[in-house]
């Protein structure tokens, strides 16, 4: 399986069949992501929740590539009402797809949609494929109960947002990243904005520091799993 990232926390996965599933999306709007969204395709979509830097340009992507959305049920409800397919789903749970297995997990942040409606909770999401798990915490504040994430599902990657103000900070992201304890870090959802400027290598010094190898992605990179 590879993993590519765009910045922010968008993300692809390309499993080795070569099924294509992006999370949370935000390309155009986003001053950081080196390319377009009409560059970018989609067999499935995976929203952590509905706030414009996460839903980003996933319907002009899904309405191209006739994508299938995956998320919480509210956001799923959603992504239908505006003519989209989309797979309801609910936190705690997990779902076998052709790819592999999607679960959805907490994630303490809101969640409103662009045109001012709730968009169901916020949530993370561990997705399995090709013998490796990942887990895409989406925007949240820390929680303890992170550490049962990483127990009952063992994490080979964790994608973890480090600029503040929105999300955990690199402090917080360094305690997330223990309680996960993961193969591997990836820090996320920073530089995007002023206001969520942090240095990815102070976290990375900080989590290696703690024994959580982490890998700083750059833009646009793709890295084999
Ligand atoms: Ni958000
Ligand atoms: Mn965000």
């Amino acid at each position: 399986m590879k993993l590519r990232y765009f910045s922010h926390s968008a993300f692809q996965l390309i499993t080795n069949a070569g099924k294509r599933i992006l999370i949370d999306p935000f390309l155009d709007e986003n001053p950081t992501s080196p390319v377009n969204s009409k560059d970018v395709n989609a067999d499935y979509i995976v929203i952590t929740h509905a706030h414009g830097d996460h839903l980003g340009d996933s319907f002009k992507i899904a309405e191209r590539c006739k994508s299938i959305f995956i998320c919480v049920n509210e956001l799923a409800e959603y992504c239908k009402s505006k003519g989209y397919n989309a797979h309801n789903m609910h936190i705690g749970g997990s779902h076998n797809f052709d790819f592999g297995k999607v679960k959805f997990t907490i994630a303490h942040h809101g969640s409103m949609t662009p045109d001012n409606k709730y968009g169901g909770p916020a949530s993370g999401v561990v997705i399995s494929a090709d013998g490796k798990s990942v887990y895409h915490t989406g925007d949240t504040g820390l929680f303890y109960d992170m550490k049962l994430i990483g127990e009952v599902t063992p994490i080979d990657y964790m994608l973890v947002p480090i600029g503040d103000n929105y999300t955990m900070g690199i402090t917080d992201a360094v305690k997330a990243v223990e309680l996960v304890s993961p193969k591997n870090a990836i820090p996320m959802h920073y530089n995007t904005f002023p206001v969520i400027a942090a240095d990815p290598n102070q976290f990375k010094k900080l989590a290696e520091g703690k024994g959580i190898k982490t890998r700083v992605m750059d833009y646009g990179e793709e890295i084999d799993l």
